[in-house]
């Protein structure tokens, strides 16, 4: 047993410094879990998408569980950018860490017209651009999986704001390095990935599609394979910082991600089974670290070895 105290947690996705590797991902975290928790303990935080105009989303049904994870079409829901940055932004901002915003839009003007007002409010950290939800009838994963595309939206929101910049990718693509390497040559500063993967599922009592909205996103442990071998492939392919997620549930899953090329993990549908589940996993990658003796979670990063 070594009698190394204090290894190094912190890590820098391009400007956006972390206190420790791990955040939380858009949609699966919300501010009432302050009232349980502190969330200044977390590496950032990153609250659910935003868009334009308030959006009320799809028509409920909208989540089903599946094995080892769950089906979503929320659609978005959100009340709009201008109601974010006065009534919801004031009170994230009471916590000592990074805020990375998630943003959606229909044309890269409008994904333009977020960032630049999300940078005029001098409160933010980063700027996460979500190409990539399956849930949306314009503006979803169509920019996210054409590298023209991708290339197309973070040129205008590079444009825009000087923040830190990360494109969350779509799984549902059949080269995710093309996407990558198109949102780092646009300018990206980071990506993030996987979000969640296009699903449906059928009840057959009475025959119909659990989902109102026919399709949703499928997310949580199931998915989580696809994701790693997804953020592995990206780290060799592009030279930005990668923020890992989908399916973590434990500091193993997420040490996973951190050796298949990860600088940061976000925890997302495992926040609904156990809320406490991201400030455990800082304890757990901690405690790894000190058990193998090793000074500095960097040191993790992508050093996953071939049999
Ligand atoms: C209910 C729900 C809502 C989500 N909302 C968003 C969102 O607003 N923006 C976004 O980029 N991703 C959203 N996601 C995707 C997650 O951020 C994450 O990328 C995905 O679920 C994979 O991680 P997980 O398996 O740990 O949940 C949502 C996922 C769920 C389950």
């Amino acid at each position: 047993m070594s009698t190394l105290a204090k290894p190094n947690l912190s890590v820098q996705v391009s400007g956006i410094k972390m206190k420790n590797p791990v955040t939380v991902a858009s949609g699966t975290f919300g501010l009432q879990s302050d009232n349980y928790f502190d969330l200044s303990v977390l590496g950032a935080v990153v609250p659910k998408g935003i868009t334009l105009n308030p959006k009320e989303g799809n028509k409920p049904p909208r989540t089903i569980e599946t094995p080892s994870g769950m089906l979503n079409a929320i659609g978005l829901q959100n009340p709009g950018i201008d109601h974010f940055i006065k009534e919801v932004l004031p009170r994230y901002e009471k916590f000592d860490i990074p805020i990375i915003i998630n943003i959606s839009a229909e044309s890269a003007e409008e994904y333009a017209l977020l960032a630049e007002k999300l940078t005029a409010t001098g409160k933010i950290t980063g700027i996460e651009i979500n190409v990539s939800c399956p849930n949306l009838k314009r503006g979803g994963f169509q920019f996210g999986s054409d590298p023209k595309e991708t290339e197309k939206v973070v040129k205008a929101v590079r444009k825009a704001t000087d923040l830190t910049i990360i494109t969350k990718l779509t799984p549902n693509v059949t080269d995710i390095m093309e996407i990558a390497k198109a949102a780092e040559g646009a300018g990206s500063d980071a990506i993030s990935l996987i979000n969640t993967l296009l699903g449906t599922s059928i009840d057959v009592k009475t025959r119909k599609f659990h989902l109102a909205n026919v399709t949703g996103g499928l997310s949580g442990p199931a998915v989580k394979p696809v994701a790693v071998r997804m953020v592995w492939q990206c780290f060799n392919a592009v030279k930005i910082p990668i923020i890992g997620m989908g399916g973590i549930s434990n500091a193993n899953d997420a040490l996973e991600f951190i050796l298949a090329g990860a600088t940061a993990v976000a925890v997302g549908t495992y926040n609904f089974v156990n809320p406490r589940s991201p400030f455990e996993i800082i304890e757990g990658i901690k405690n790894y670290l000190i058990e193998n003796n090793i000074a500095d979670i960097n040191d993790l990063r992508g050093a996953v070895e071939t049999v």
